[in-house]
Parts: C-alpha cells; sequence; structure tokens
C-alpha cells in the first residue's frame, strides 16, 4: 500500500508541476451558486492556472487529497480510481467490504497510510455522520404508517449494502419524495422493500399487509409506552 503513496515532496514542486498535474479545488460546503458552476474551473495555485475539479461526492475531496496530504495524481489514477466519475461505484463493489478489505479509498485508508475505516470516529470524517441507523421509520406517503427496523433488519444478518444504495438511499424520506413510485406495485416489480419481501427472500409483498402496514392504530398502540410515559393511562389495555 505504500508504494501508491507517492508524494510530491512539496508544494512548490508540485504547482511547478503542475502543466501536467491539475489540482482539484473546491470543499463540501461550498454555496450552491458555486456547486452549480460549469465541470471545469479555472483554480490558482500561486502564479499557476490549474484545472479544478468539482468534489467527486462531498466525502471526497480531491483538494485535501492533492495539496493538503501532498498526494500525485498517480497515487489514485488510474490504478485505483479512473479518472470517470461514477466509475468505481459503476463497478458494483464499491463498499465498505471492499475498503475494509484494502480497495479503492482502502487502498491507503487502512489505519497505516491514513485513518481506517472502521470506525467509529472515522465514519464521520468520510460519511459527515456517524451513519448511526435511526430505530423505527415510519412511511407516511403516499399511505400512513408503513414501519420499517433497521435492528430487526440487521439483526437478521442483512449488511448495510444489501439495501443501501440500491433498494433504498441511505437517507432518511428519499423514498417518499417520490409517493407515485414508491408504491405497492414497484414493490411487487422487486423494487423498495420488494427487493426481498418477494416470498423467497422474505414474506412477500402481497401476503400479511398488516405487517408492514401496521396502521395508525397499530403506531400508536407500539408507540403507547413512550408517548403515554408522561400521560394518564386512558384506559387502553395494551401492554
Ligand atoms: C486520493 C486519490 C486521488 C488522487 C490523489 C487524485 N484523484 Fe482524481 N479522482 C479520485 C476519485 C476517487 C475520483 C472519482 C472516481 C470514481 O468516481 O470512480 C477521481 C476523479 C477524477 C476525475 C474525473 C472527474 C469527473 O468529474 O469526471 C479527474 C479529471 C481527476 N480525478 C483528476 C485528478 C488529477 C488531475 C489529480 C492530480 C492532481 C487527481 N485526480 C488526483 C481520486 C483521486
Ligand atoms: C493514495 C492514498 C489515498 C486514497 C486512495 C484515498 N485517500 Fe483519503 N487520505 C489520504 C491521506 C494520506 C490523507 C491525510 C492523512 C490522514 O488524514 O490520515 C487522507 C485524508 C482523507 C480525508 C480527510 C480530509 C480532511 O480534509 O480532513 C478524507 C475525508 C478522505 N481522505 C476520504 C477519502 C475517500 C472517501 C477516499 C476514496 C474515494 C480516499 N480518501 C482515498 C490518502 C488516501
Ligand atoms: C475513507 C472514507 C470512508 C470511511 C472512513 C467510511 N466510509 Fe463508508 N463509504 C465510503 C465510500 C467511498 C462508500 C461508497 C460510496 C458510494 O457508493 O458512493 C461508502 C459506503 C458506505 C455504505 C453503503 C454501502 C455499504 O458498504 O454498505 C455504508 C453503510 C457505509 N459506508 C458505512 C460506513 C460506516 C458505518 C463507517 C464507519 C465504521 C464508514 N462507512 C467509514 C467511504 C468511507
Ligand atoms: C433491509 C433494508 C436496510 C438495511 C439492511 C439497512 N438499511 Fe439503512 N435504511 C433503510 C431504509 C428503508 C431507510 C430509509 C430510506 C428512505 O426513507 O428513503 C434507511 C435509512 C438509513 C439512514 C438515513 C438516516 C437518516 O436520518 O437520514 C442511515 C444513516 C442508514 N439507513 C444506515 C444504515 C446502516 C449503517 C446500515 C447497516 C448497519 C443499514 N442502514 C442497513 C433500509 C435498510
Ligand atoms: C435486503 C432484504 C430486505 C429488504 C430490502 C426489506 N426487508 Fe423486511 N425483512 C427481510 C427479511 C429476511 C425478513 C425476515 C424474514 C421473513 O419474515 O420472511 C424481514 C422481515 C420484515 C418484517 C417483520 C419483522 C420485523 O422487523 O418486524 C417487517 C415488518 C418488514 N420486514 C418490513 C419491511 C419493509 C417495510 C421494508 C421496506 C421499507 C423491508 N422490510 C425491506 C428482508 C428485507
Ligand atoms: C413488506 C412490507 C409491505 C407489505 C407486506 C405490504 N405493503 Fe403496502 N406498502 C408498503 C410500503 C413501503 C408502501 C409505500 C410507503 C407508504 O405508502 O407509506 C406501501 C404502500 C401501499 C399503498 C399505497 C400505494 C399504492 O400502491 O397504492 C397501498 C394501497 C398498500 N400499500 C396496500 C397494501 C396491501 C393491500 C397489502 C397486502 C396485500 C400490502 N400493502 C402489503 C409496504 C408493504
Amino acid at each position: 500500500m505504500k508504494a501508491k503513496m507517492r508524494k510530491v515532496a512539496a508544494l512548490g514542486l508540485f504547482v511547478a508541476a503542475a502543466g501536467v498535474f491539475c489540482a482539484v479545488e473546491m470543499q463540501a460546503n461550498e454555496p450552491a451558486a458555486v456547486q452549480a458552476a460549469p465541470e471545469k474551473q479555472y483554480e490558482s495555485y500561486g502564479a499557476t492556472q490549474v484545472v479544478g475539479v468539482e468534489p467527486i461526492k462531498n466525502m471526497f475531496s480531491h483538494k485535501s487529497h492533492v495539496v493538503t496530504a501532498g498526494l500525485s495524481c498517480d497515487s489514485c489514477h488510474p490504478d485505483v480510481f479512473e479518472r470517470k466519475r461514477g466509475a468505481a461505484k459503476a463497478k458494483g463493489d464499491y463498499n465498505m467490504a471492499s475498503l475494509d478489505a484494502g480497495k479503492y479509498c482502502g487502498v491507503c485508508h487502512d489505519g497505516k497510510s491514513a485513518f481506517n475505516t472502521t470506525g467509529p470516529e472515522t465514519c464521520k470524517t468520510c460519511h459527515g455522520s456517524d451513519m448511526k441507523q435511526p430505530d423505527t421509520i415510519v412511511f407516511n406517503l403516499p399511505v400512513k404508517t408503513v414501519i420499517f427496523e433497521h435492528k430487526g433488519h440487521v439483526d437478521m444478518g442483512l449488511d448495510c449494502a444489501s439495501c443501501h444504495d440500491k433498494a433504498f438511499e441511505m437517507r432518511k424520506g428519499a423514498a417518499e419524495e417520490h409517493p407515485d413510485k414508491f408504491t405497492m406495485e414497484a414493490l411487487y416489480a422487486g423494487k423498495y422493500c420488494g427487493a426481498c419481501h418477494n416470498g423467497s427472500d422474505a414474506f412477500a409483498s402481497n401476503t400479511r399487509c398488516t405487517t408492514c402496514h401496521i396502521g395508525v392504530k397499530g403506531f400508536d398502540r407500539k408507540f403507547a409506552g413512550a408517548a403515554e410515559a408522561g400521560k394518564k393511562d386512558h384506559g387502553k389495555k395494551e401492554h
């Protein structure tokens, strides 16, 4: 892994060579106006104009690798990453399992050449959050109170990649932004929950409606304990 880490000795040298190397600018939290700018931008390091490449995703910044960490382009291109946005993703194994096994970002992020990928503090450095999966997700669009439990599903031995990002984005509310698509028909076609709830990997989506659709009453019942902790018991019998 060390062999991949050809450092440019000094920033001065880097700038001198910048006719060949093109560096790369823009941090994750730029204003929207800047992010919307055309793909190639010319930025200035010292006296030299270099091509700026936008951050690939908020978690990866060319600038922090090329300028701050002093890595040359060929420590990543083309052996670790193609110079094409989305190329790694298209390979189908761009996930934590690969990173942990020393591929892609994991070539360096192995706890030796750079911070590791096994966290928990490091999750935040790349993902911007601690990646804590929310306990219970309740979908209310297009219909009310469909329940999803991360814990139940993860405890069954499903790993994160079995749902993210293929069946679901790792962002609460993403599926509900398209209530016209997030439907039973889509589930029956193998999308969303239907990726598994197809009658062979898990109970079929056209059965046991009320296991997923717990209904408003079911929701109240399930969360009665929490909701009523500070309230009087309204004579409900459940426990
Ligand atoms: C630490 C690793 C790393 C280094 C060093 C690095 N890159 Fe990249 N580069 C990436 C990654 C990751 C991608 C995205 C690849 C993907 O999505 O599959 C990328 C993508 C690109 C792209 C495609 C951008 C686009 O929008 O399609 C260009 C151009 C590029 N890099 C140029 C450079 C240049 C020039 C240098 C040296 C100044 C450099 N990179 C150094 C990791 C690196
Ligand atoms: C060629 C080696 C190499 C590769 C490949 C690489 N990194 Fe890094 N990365 C480094 C080094 C070196 C540092 C700085 C030292 C450190 O923080 O441990 C760094 C730092 C970072 C930082 C902290 C930057 C900051 O501003 O604090 C993030 C985030 C990061 N890398 C994400 C990624 C992601 C995501 C990928 C894959 C897309 C990746 N890196 C691929 C070597 C690499
Ligand atoms: C060096 C940067 C880096 C660190 C550290 C890191 N990740 Fe990731 N993670 C990535 C990249 C890159 C991807 C693939 C992104 C993509 O598909 O666009 C990814 C994908 C994921 C995914 C979705 C696919 C999968 O593999 O399941 C999950 C979940 C995830 N990371 C969780 C975590 C957790 C939890 C931690 C901390 C233990 C962590 N990551 C630490 C870079 C990182
Ligand atoms: C069986 C499917 C499934 C598995 C397995 C799964 N998730 Fe999720 N996850 C979801 C769904 C569904 C959502 C909500 C997506 C939506 O609303 O569009 C979600 C959302 C998230 C969110 C977004 C939270 C927010 O507040 O925006 C995070 C973070 C997350 N998952 C992390 C993980 C991690 C880490 C793992 C592995 C330990 C994991 N998930 C495994 C289905 C799954
Ligand atoms: C990656 C596969 C996978 C995906 C995607 C998935 N599930 Fe499941 N789910 C399972 C498996 C496996 C079981 C347990 C086997 C069984 O009961 O048939 C299960 C069980 C359940 C249960 C009963 C156990 C419990 O946790 O209460 C519910 C409810 C449920 N899933 C809802 C959903 C909903 C809603 C979605 C979509 C938001 C979803 N699941 C997406 C695999 C998945
Ligand atoms: C595996 C979990 C699951 C099962 C089982 C399930 N559903 Fe759904 N259902 C969902 C999800 C997820 C949505 C979309 C989110 C929402 O509407 O809150 C949905 C949405 C719906 C909708 C509104 C969208 C549309 O397709 O018109 C109806 C109606 C519906 N379900 C009826 C049913 C009926 C009837 C059954 C039993 C034959 C059933 N569902 C079984 C998860 C499930």
